[in-house]
Parts: C-alpha cells; sequence; structure tokens
C-alpha cells in the first residue's frame, strides 16, 4: 500500500508527468463515504465521483440519466469522509452544453458540495467552457476518446481514433484542452500509440481507461476493480477483488443462520440484570 502523505491539491497533480521521473497516477471513482475511505486508506491519489454512478450503483444502462444533483449528493458523501485525495467532480451530461454560464454555476455546485475540481467529458468544442470554469478558479480536468455521455452519437460504447485522421483529431482536442487551461486529461477507450502520442504532446498529465499503459496514471471504476457485480466488464479492467461471490456467500450465510435460529446468539443480544429479570418475571406472570 503506497503511503498517503496529506491531501492532494490540484497543482500537485497538475505537474505530474511520467516521463520527469514523477509516480503515475492512481485514480478510482468513488460515490461514498465508505468508498471514498477505502479509497484514502489505500494510498489513492485521486477519487472521481464519477457520473458512472449511473450504471454501477443507480442500475440504468447508460451514464445520460443523472443530474447535478445526483452528483452533488455523491460528493457530498465522499467529501464527508475527508479522504486524503483529490477529489473530482464529474459533470454530468446537459450541465455544460447549453451555456457557459449554466457551466459555471453547476460547477460550482459540484465544488460547494465538496469537489476541488471538476472534470468534463469532450474536445475542442469544449473549450469556452473550459476557460470560463478556470477564469471562474475551478480547476477543470478533460475527457477525450470514448466519452460515454456521446454513446448515441458514437453509436454505442466504441473505442475512438482508431483511424489515423481521427487519431490526429484526438490529438489536437487534447492539446485544445491544455491550452484552455485543464490541469489533466483523461484518455478512455484509445489506442495504445495514440494515448503515448497524446500523453508526449501535452504537459499535463494523461489519465488512462482503456488508453494502455503510456500515460501519466491510471482510472477505472471501484465497482469493476472490486467485483462488486460480475456483469459486462471490458477487456481494460482487471479485478482485484471477487467481491460479488463473497457478499453473496456472506448474504446466504445469513439468511441460513436466520432462518436455522442460529442469529442471534446470546452474545448478539441484550440482556436484563437478574434482579430486572426476575422483576419482569412477576410481571409477566401477572404477579
Ligand atoms: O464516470 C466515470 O467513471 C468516468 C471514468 C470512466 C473516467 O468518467
Amino acid at each position: 500500500m503506497a503511503p498517503s502523505s496529506g491531501k492532494l491539491t490540484v497543482p500537485k497533480i497538475a505537474g505530474r508527468k511520467v516521463r520527469d521521473g514523477d509516480d503515475a497516477i492512481a485514480m478510482i471513482t468513488a460515490y461514498d463515504a465508505p468508498g471514498a475511505r477505502a479509497a484514502s486508506d489505500a494510498g489513492i491519489d485521486i477519487i472521481l465521483v464519477g457520473d458512472s454512478v449511473a450504471m454501477v450503483v443507480l442500475g440504468y444502462d447508460d451514464t445520460l440519466q443523472v443530474t447535478v444533483d445526483d452528483i452533488a449528493h455523491h460528493t457530498r458523501a465522499v467529501a464527508r469522509a475527508n479522504p486524503n485525495c483529490l477529489i473530482v467532480g464529474d459533470l454530468p451530461w446537459m450541465s455544460f452544453h447549453v451555456s457557459v454560464e449554466e457551466t459555471v454555476r453547476n460547477a460550482a455546485t459540484l465544488i460547494r458540495a465538496g469537489a476541488q475540481c471538476v472534470k468534463l467529458e469532450g474536445g475542442r468544442k469544449r473549450v469556452p467552457m473550459i476557460e470560463a470554469l478556470v477564469d471562474a478558479e475551478i480547476p477543470v480536468m478533460g475527457h477525450v476518446g470514448l466519452t460515454p455521455q456521446s454513446v448515441h452519437a458514437m453509436g454505442g460504447f466504441r473505442v475512438q481514433g482508431r483511424q489515423a485522421e481521427a487519431a490526429v483529431e484526438l490529438i489536437e482536442d487534447a492539446k485544445a484542452l491544455q491550452h484552455a487551461g485543464c490541469f489533466a486529461i483523461v484518455l478512455e477507450g484509445i489506442p495504445v500509440k495514440v494515448a503515448e502520442a497524446i500523453t508526449d504532446a501535452v504537459d499535463v498529465p494523461t489519465i488512462g481507461i482503456g488508453a494502455g499503459p503510456h500515460c501519466d496514471g491510471q482510472v477505472l471504476v471501484y465497482h469493476d476493480v472490486l467485483g462488486i457485480e460480475d456483469r459486462f466488464v471490458p477487456k481494460f479492467v482487471r479485478r482485484y477483488a471477487d467481491m460479488k461471490t463473497s457478499t453473496i456467500d456472506a448474504l446466504s450465510a445469513y439468511a441460513d443462520d436466520v432462518r436455522s435460529g442460529a442469529f442471534p446468539n446470546a452474545e448478539e443480544s441484550y440482556h436484563l440484570n437478574d434482579e430486572q429479570a426476575e422483576a419482569f418475571g412477576l410481571y409477566g406472570s401477572g404477579g
């Protein structure tokens, strides 16, 4: 377990590049206080209160259903745990698409909920929003490649930048995000060589998910890492635990014990002292 050395800040993350000899950034999603405490105790650098909460916690098929209020609710829970990690609030779909003013107000809601910065999906067309946020002193993490909020526009959750021309567009997007003021950029679902080229092309850290080993950090979804469910997992996920099996084993043992009467036992129950038991016995027998 990597030791945690105090709460991480945006400037500390912004300067971290593996090519300069820095450690790669370890980022994980979390949506509640126990998850945030576990991430912090494990020495994770960044917690993303991701809109993936829609799919892994709230049962939706995509991320489009969650609102700023939903992300703020989960951000507050994470922040209450006071983790030694940078907390990133994910701007959900439609919270940064309508106008610059709405974008800044929505981001402020996440900052007031306890995030230190926000993340938003998209390339060059998001530059005006990013500039306005930076101008309002709200640090921004970019996110390019497979952007799940574009699921319908992409025709599904598809790897991006497979064609040379599209790969070059992604590099230009990443450069534009850096230029607009992003302090880090998530690269999701893109070929290894393209992620490597972006990582070389920008001075801010890149954090990959399904983008190969040459990024300045990696991010995965909490529920995927822990195997909390065993539904479809993309090939880039590495499971570090099988919590679904251990959870079901534990819950079935509990149900068996309830049904057999083995739970609760005397030690798991509260008892009257002898004097009160006697008095209660008299009362119970009508005395
Ligand atoms: O919401 C999320 O979990 C994300 C990560 C996949 C980067 O955006």
